[in-house]
């Protein structure tokens, strides 16, 4: 069933003033999203943050039930954390990780996750080793295969980079680290909401990601998932009195489900509505989801290719919603500004973010385009006419 997009559109207040594609950057919450927020919020107001979060627990509650459905994963493996390189970096900096341990990863890594392989590797002596890109530009899977030997102790891959259209093959890089009995940790920061994500699927052990790109929530919310398995060995590098319980002087317990990786304090309207926004993605279907929003990038990637000076980026066989290109007469910042001024939203990706895929492929900046389900086939159009006027 096509989605109804008049419905979409009607239920995001942002869209009738501007044109976003942005949704990579941060989406326009619709609006019981953006209610469940705001309201939250006044009640506090009012009321006061502790007595707001007693009198709504089942929101707070339901932001467990409503990601273990989008995962397909049960609700004790998932932790509230406020973005998704937090959420990642709680897996990451749990896992043990000793001198000449190797850390698998694809060039298409993010950058907040290259340092922290970095951080790592100057701390502990463990290697970071990059698997080469196939010829799609997605990781080589049977590259990773042969490089994995005992001293491999983690794959870890973004799903969906933050610089560029492609998507992974997150499961087939899963079977990998499944024979071999390798944790493998996944970046789903881009792709929650924009594709659907099976945990069982894809047999990731551990998941992070975002709420306020494609899955349309506040902005300070993410989520971790911690495969049951891990639970009772994956180690918090940080514990608070949420995670623990002070029993004597000397002893503490750690909690046993994945809130130990939470901090007590938290963005508490923010997990609410991120419930919210996660059950309002369920709603839609993200199948449903992911079957509008590729044939509306790959129409824009086929207009801005009919452009003089234009250079489409998107690498994969798969692609998504991430549109990224580069012209030659006009800089990616200037392209910004420039389509700001008739309301027009996009992003720049830097080097720093891809750094390795970017200084591989000779691209300092590109304009991130990023299109959702609401977008018309008539702003893809108009996008890329004003794009083409410089
Ligand atoms: C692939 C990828 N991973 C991680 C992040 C970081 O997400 P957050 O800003 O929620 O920490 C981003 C943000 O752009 C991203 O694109």
């Amino acid at each position: 069933m096509p989605l109804d997009i008049a419905r979409a559109r009607a239920e995001t207040r942002g869209c009738e003033s501007i044109l976003h594609l942005n949704h990579a950057g941060s989406s326009l919450m619709p609006i019981p999203v953006a209610d469940a927020l705001i309201g939250w919020q006044r009640e506090e107001e009012f009321r006061g943050g502790y007595e707001t979060a007693a009198r709504h627990r089942g929101m707070l509650e339901n932001f467990y039930d409503a990601t273990a459905r989008l995962l397909n994963c049960h609700r004790d493996e998932v932790a509230f954390i406020e973005n998704a390189t937090r959420a990642w970096d709680m897996a990451f900096y749990g896992l043990d990780l000793g001198p000449g341990d190797r850390i698998l990863t694809a060039e298409c890594e993010y950058g907040s996750n290259m340092i922290a392989y970095l951080h790592r590797a100057k701390r502990t002596g463990c290697v970071i080793d990059i698997v080469p890109s196939d010829n799609h530009g997605q990781i080589d899977v049977a590259a990773l295969d042969r490089m994995i030997d005992g001293r491999v102790k983690l794959i870890s891959i973004s799903h969906i980079p933050t610089g560029g259209g492609l998507v992974n093959p997150a499961a087939r890089v899963g079977a990998v680290a499944r024979r071999h009995g390798i944790p493998y940790l996944l970046d789903a920061c881009q792709s929650a909401g924009q594709i659907p994500l099976d945990v069982e699927e894809i047999g990731c052990d551990f998941l992070a990601a975002t709420g306020r790109k494609y899955l349309r929530g506040p902005r300070g919310t993410g989520f971790l998932y911690v495969r049951r398995n891990w639970l009772a060995t994956l180690d918090p590098p940080l514990l608070d009195q949420h995670a623990a319980e002070l029993i004597s002087e000397t002893e503490y317990v750690v909690r046993e489900d994945a809130r130990k990786f939470e901090n007590w304090e938290c963005h508490f309207a923010g997990k609410a509505a991120l419930g919210v926004a996660i059950d309002y993605a369920v709603g839609w279907g993200i199948g449903a989801i992911r079957d509008r929003v590729q044939p509306l990038a790959a129409d824009l990637r086929t207009r801005l290719a009919t452009i003089p000076g234009v250079e489409v980026l998107d690498e994969g066989a798969e692609k998504c919603g991430i549109v990224t290109f580069r012209k030659a007469d006009e800089g990616a910042e200037a392209i910004k500004k420039r389509v700001a001024d008739q309301g027009i939203h996009v992003s720049v990706s830097g080097d720093s973010g891809s750094r390795v895929s970017y200084d591989r492929r000779g691209i300092t900046q590109a304009v991130r385009a990023s299109v959702h389900y609401l977008n018309t086939e008539a702003e893809i159009e108009r996008f890329a006419r004003v794009v083409s006027e410089s």
